[in-house]
């Protein structure tokens, strides 16, 4: 790798994959929409550090309808992680955007790849996600059948299917990586983690959906940088690989845990589960240790303590 292209760049994940690739020499193009999710305030603060770099280009460009074709020339690797997340705001009308943002923008993009002289196209390592599964007694190998319960879920399998399809195809050196999910500085503030922690530094009560004995596979986002690292190196076209942190803990042992590190007791409001939440995720990484030689660092208190560190500079709070 030299050159590479980071899609969303200025999103919780793709900021610290870009702030990786700048501290390990690389030329780094920075292609993002700044949608309207969360605010483009804290989209500009994920990018705080990659702006002043000299290697980092940012762009601001829409995958769904910008010219892609010259802007993935001359890169060896494509970091595919532009999306629009999130599964309970999936249903209804907005799911013309998730069309858009995560089926639409990917096929474009695998044009724009295929376009390219053989021997000349970058791989392209997408952002997957562990909601193509839905809800299976896990651990999960990629090869478990895959029920999405939300739109969301149905959009990242699709975009994954067209991956495939790609590099079965055009010989497209695509490879999925399914993220289990993922926390940590710049979380995104739609997400539990990120509401439970401004929760605790604001004295606000927390909102739980279902009794909180739903589980999930929390995984640094450190780690996510690695496997997309070791992905791009070792990934071979089509390949689907788990990125789960090993970090399996209930809804109610996250909010222990982060009660011990902010030092408050959260009052709990219980809402009913909500559509398409599912009760547990779990995967299995031997596919990913094997051959990416994807070993998870963090665990969850550590990595929440890092998080709140973030959140308080986020939100100005020193307690
Ligand atoms: N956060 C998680 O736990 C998790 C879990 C599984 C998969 N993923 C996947 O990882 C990727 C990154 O997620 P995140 O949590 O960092 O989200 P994020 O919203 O913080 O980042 C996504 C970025 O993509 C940009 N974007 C959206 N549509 C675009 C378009 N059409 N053109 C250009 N840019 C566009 C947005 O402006 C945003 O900055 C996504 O593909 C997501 O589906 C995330």
């Amino acid at each position: 790798m030299s050159t590479v292209i980071v899609t969303g760049c200025a999103g919780f994940i793709g900021s610290h994959l870009c702030d990786r690739l700048l501290a390990s020499g690389h030329e780094v193009i920075g292609l993002d929409a700044m949608t309207g999710n969360y605010p483009r305030w804290m989209k500009r603060r994920n990018l705080g550090s990659a702006a002043g770099h000299p290697k980092f280009h940012f762009m601001e460009v829409n995958l769904c309808a910008d010219q892609l074709e010259e802007l993935v020339r001359g890169a060896d690797v494509v970091f595919h992680l532009a999306a629009l997340p999130g599964v309970r705001s999936s249903w209804g009308p907005s799911f013309a955007d998730y069309l858009g943002s995560n089926v639409l923008a990917t096929q474009r993009l695998l044009e724009a790849v295929k376009s390219l002289d053989a021997a000349r196209r970058p791989t392209v390592v997408y952002a997957s996600s562990s909601s193509v599964y839905g809800d299976m007694e896990g651990p999960l190998a990629e090869d478990a059948p895959t029920y999405p319960r939300s739109p969301y879920g149905v959009s990242k399998l699709a975009a994954e299917q067209l991956c495939r399809v790609y590099a079965s195809e055009f010989g497209i050196q695509a490879v999925s990586l399914r993220y289990f999910t993922v926390f940590g500085p710049r979380q995104r503030p739609d997400m539990a983690v990120h509401r439970f922690i401004r929760a605790a530094l604001c004295g606000q009560p927390v909102t739980v959906y279902g009794d909180g004995e739903q589980t999930r596979d929390f995984t640094y986002v450190g780690d996510v940088v690695d496997a997309n690292l070791a992905a791009a190196e070792s990934g071979r076209a089509g390949d689907v690989f788990n990125i789960g942190g090993g970090n399996r803990a209930s809804v109610n042992d996250l909010l222990t845990t982060i009660e011990a590190v902010c030092c408050v007791t959260l009052q709990r409001q219980i809402w009913p589960a909500q559509p398409g939440d599912v009760q547990r995720t779990y995967a299995d990484v031997e596919q990913a240790a094997e051959r990416l030689a994807f070993r998870p660092r963090v665990g969850l208190a550590e990595g929440v303590e890092r998080q709140v560190a973030d959140m308080r500079r986020l939100y100005g709070r020193q307690s």
